[in-house]
């Protein structure tokens, strides 16, 4: 008997489903014994509390297209996860438990940084672990893609499509706000794929003199709107000065809910123009998974399935040079993937005038 665990963890995406079918169908038809699986709801808590229910083909079926999770998500973060909970209970010691218990020959989690650390963590407690990376954010160290990513970016850039026509019909400056924490993959692609005219990243500070020439410069050339994406985590140059706690600081005392609107602000005051904001906030982690991520969760959920028929544990699924792979937890654990400001497509990008602020 195989027994097979599932939980997904932290924030969501589309394609969860898509990848937990993947190696639920690669390992019910290929197994040599009769299988279990379990699922474990919202996420490590599941697996803390033993919250759990058995899983059949039932449960697998029209789920291909399904966004979020049919088990439920949560976060729970990594710094907290060596600290007792609320009643005092042992939180690693717990999930050791449930997994013995329920004799499991291997947990599938799906998740991203946060949540491949506390993998890690139960890899080298000497569970068997692999795990599916996902997350629209595309932050994950190890994996060139993660999947949810590109479902997000058709979102984000068909907002970017969108506010072009009311830019142009009122002449106005618009910024729209991407998703992506504390990296720039999500606003650099929506960005380029939506025609914006200044993209602000995370990984390139920007000097809001320069957003403010960059516009000028447009107004100049006869165009009536700028469009302008700004990455959740964008930052000026004064403040990647700061350090971390000054920053948070700084944020907590500001007026302003997020960048976006303090970039508005100052746009404003320095051309007279009007402004607006736009958010989509979690529509771009919303919906059914795209057909890229469709096939390529799918791909890495049947490769997580044969790396567990062939009982090799401790690995990410990846997806390296077009390639998929197995990375060790412990390469992928506790690193971020940034957007480099020198690679290739930041500089097409500059090569075709889109400003970064910098
Ligand atoms: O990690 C995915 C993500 O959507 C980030 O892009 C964003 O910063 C964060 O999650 C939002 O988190 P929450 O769903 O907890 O508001």
């Amino acid at each position: 008997m195989l027994r097979i665990g599932f939980l997904t963890s932290g924030g969501d995406c589309q394609a969860l489903n898509a990848a937990m079918r993947g190696v639920f169908k690669c390992i019910n038809n290929n197994a040599k014994e009769p299988v279990e699986f379990y699922g474990f709801e919202d996420g490590y808590k599941g697996l803390i509390y033993g919250k759990f229910h058995m899983l059949t083909g039932k449960d697998f079926k029209g789920i291909l297209t399904r966004g979020g999770t049919i088990l439920g998500t949560s976060r729970v973060p990594f710094k907290t996860i060596r600290e007792p909970d609320e009643n005092g209970l042992d939180k690693v010691k717990a999930m050791k438990q449930t997994y013995y218990k329920l004799q499991l020959d291997c947990l599938v989690m799906g998740g991203g940084n946060g949540s491949t650390k506390t993998a890690n963590l139960l890899s080298q407690e000497g569970l068997n672990v692999v795990t599916l990376p996902k997350t629209i954010d595309n932050d994950l160290w190890g994996t060139d893609m993660t999947f949810g990513f590109q479902s997000a970016v058709d979102i984000a850039t068909k907002c970017v499509d969108d506010i072009h026509t009311t830019a142009s019909s009122h002449g106005r400056v618009f910024i729209v706000e991407i998703m992506g924490h504390k990296v720039g993959w999500l606003p650099l692609n929506a960005g380029i794929a939506g025609g914006a005219d200044i993209i602000l990243i995370p990984e390139i500070p920007y000097d809001i003199k320069k957003v403010v020439e960059a516009i000028e410069e447009r107004d100049r050339s006869g165009s009536r709107f700028t469009v302008i994406v700004v990455a959740e985590g964008a930052i000026s140059k004064e403040d990647a000065k700061l350090s971390k706690k000054e920053f948070k600081k700084k944020r907590a005392a500001s007026k302003f809910p997020s960048v976006s609107y303090e970039v508005a602000d100052a746009i404003m005051k320095a051309t007279g123009r009007e402004v607006r904001v736009t958010v989509p906030g979690h529509t771009q982690r919303g919906g059914a998974p795209d057909p890229y991520d469709r096939v390529f969760a799918t791909r890495l959920g049947a490769e997580a399935g044969r790396l567990i028929l062939r009982k090799e544990y401790g690995y990410m699924v990846g997806y390296r040079n077009r390639e998929i792979v197995k990375v060790p937890l412990s390469e992928v654990a506790g690193k971020l993937k940034t957007v480099d400001p020198k690679a290739e497509i930041i500089k097409e990008a500059k090569l075709i005038g889109i400003s970064f602020g910098d």
